[in-house]
């Protein structure tokens, strides 16, 4: 199963988990970082800003989960410029280097057998950076997606339009479809590192850590991944039964392992 990590908020959460990414960058200068975008993952890019000062970042990679199909990368929520503004340049990372998937309608037919072909060229992801949607997708992999899924496009639920519209002027600016790394492509990267904070993720990070297997609900794919990390705040635990057993595991993890 996955290890959960009960941490007490989520800046504690990504100051753990940047720390495991600067060990990754130390150890191996030009790993392929898999980046999510939403709100989940910022906490993280704020600490890497300060941990990995005076790293050497110049070599490091990294592929995005997923992008809107038929934004202009210029919009200031295409996950393009999202992933630029939170991760690129505050870290300073080469731009060359960072790979968003290509949600131009032009050429979508191509575009997810083009990016699992770059993903591959690459050697892999390293880790991967997860999210989770209240409906308990992972990337956009909404329910019913196959636990063997590659990157393609897929049409958003109304809930995940709706959790995204307070990113937009309004639901009716959300994309329908998105382009999106499949179940399949997140379980070959080497370690999945799931983040999810407040009572809203609660059911979900239930259900993906301790629920059944199901393509119902993709983040229980998860589970099938031989190095998978989940770290939650108090209130995204809460629905977790074996909460204090976790609590309990990490307390007395031996000092040279990492998350
Ligand atoms: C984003 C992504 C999604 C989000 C999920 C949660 O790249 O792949 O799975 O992680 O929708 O979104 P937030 O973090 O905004 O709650």
């Amino acid at each position: 199963m996955a290890e959960v990590v009960i941490v007490e908020n989520a800046a504690a959460a990504g100051a753990l988990v940047a720390t495991e990414i600067v060990e990754l960058i130390d150890r191996r200068p030009d790993a392929v970082l898999g980046l999510a975008t939403g709100s989940t993952p910022l906490p993280v890019y704020l600490a890497l800003r300060t941990q990995l000062a005076g790293h050497d970042v110049s070599q490091v990679r990294g592929f995005a989960l997923d992008e809107y199909v038929g934004i202009d990368p210029a919009h200031p929520e295409s996950y393009r410029s999202v992933i630029t503004r939170e991760v690129v340049e505050p870290l300073g990372l080469d731009p060359r280097r960072i790979h968003v998937p290509n949600g131009a309608e032009a050429t979508i037919q191509h575009a997810g057998d083009d990016y699992e072909a770059a993903i591959a060229a690459a050697g892999g992801v390293d880790l991967q950076i997860l999210g989770i949607g209240t409906d308990g997708h992972i990337g956009f992999n909404e329910p019913g997606s196959s636990f063997a899924s590659q990157t393609r496009v897929k049409t958003l639920t109304e809930q995940t339009r709706e959790d995204n519209a307070r990113f937009f002027d309004s639901i009716d600016d959300v994309p329908r479809h998105c382009i999106t790394q499949g179940l399949g492509t997140i379980l070959k990267a080497r370690h999945l590192v799931l983040l999810a904070f407040g009572e809203g993720k609660a059911q979900a990070v239930a259900d993906a850590v301790e629920g059944p297997l199901t393509a119902f609900l993709p983040g229980s794919a998860i589970q099938l991944h031989p190095h998978a990390t989940v770290v939650v705040d108090e209130a995204a635990a809460s629905r977790l039964r074996l909460a204090d057993y976790y609590r309990y595991t990490f307390a007395n993890k031996p000092s040279w392992q990492g998350i």
